[in-house]
């Protein structure tokens, strides 16, 4: 899949917005938002994107699949990771994460939903560790997550 990458602008927040609506009805039905879908766009445009870390990726000119990552006390975060649903299982977030992994220094981690199958998948593929499971009672959906870590690229992956 012939996907390029670029950072987000200002005029990307719709289609940023959508994308994280869509994943996560399409993938996501047992944890839905805490937030209505006017909230989550409000924020991706106001909060999100000035935020910088915003990296999407373009197939013929449509955003196709956006990442956030950012850097607190030593460790990359992703913090958010959405391929249109269309266009899962297609490299894209591999693309995407390989990015990452180019710029940012390790560890690297994230959290995910344990009920996230191909996201766990996905991530477990690619070299990262499950380091903590939760009740979920700390996130905003109260659904049980797990902490996973990269330490250091997986070069077959
Ligand atoms: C998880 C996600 C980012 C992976 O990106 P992707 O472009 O689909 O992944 P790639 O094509 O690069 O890699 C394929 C791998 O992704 C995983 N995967 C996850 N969901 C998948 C799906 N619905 N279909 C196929 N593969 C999927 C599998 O591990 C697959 O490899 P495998 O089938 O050999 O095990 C993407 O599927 C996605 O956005 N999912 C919904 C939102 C989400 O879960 N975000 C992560 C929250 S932390």
């Amino acid at each position: 899949m012939n996907a390029t990458l670029r950072p987000a602008t200002a005029a990307d927040a719709q289609r940023v917005a959508s994308l994280l609506i869509d994943t996560r009805s399409a993938f996501m039905p047992y944890a839905p938002s805490a937030h209505p879908d006017e909230e989550l766009r409000e924020w991706v445009a106001g909060q999100l994107l000035p935020s910088g870390g915003v990296i999407v990726a373009e197939i013929k000119g449509a955003v196709v699949a956006a990442m956030h990552t950012e850097q607190a006390e030593g460790i990359s975060w992703f913090t958010q990771m959405a391929v249109d649903p269309a266009l899962v299982g297609k490299g894209i977030g591999s693309l995407l994460l390989a990015h990452a992994l180019r710029t940012l220094p390790l560890p690297l981690r994230l959290y995910t939903f344990q009920a996230n199958a191909g996201a766990r998948r996905f991530y477990e593929r690619h070299g990262f560790c499950a380091i903590k499971f939760t009740d979920g009672q700390a996130n905003e959906e109260r659904c049980p997550d797990v902490l996973y870590e990269l330490h250091a690229p997986r070069t077959e992956a």
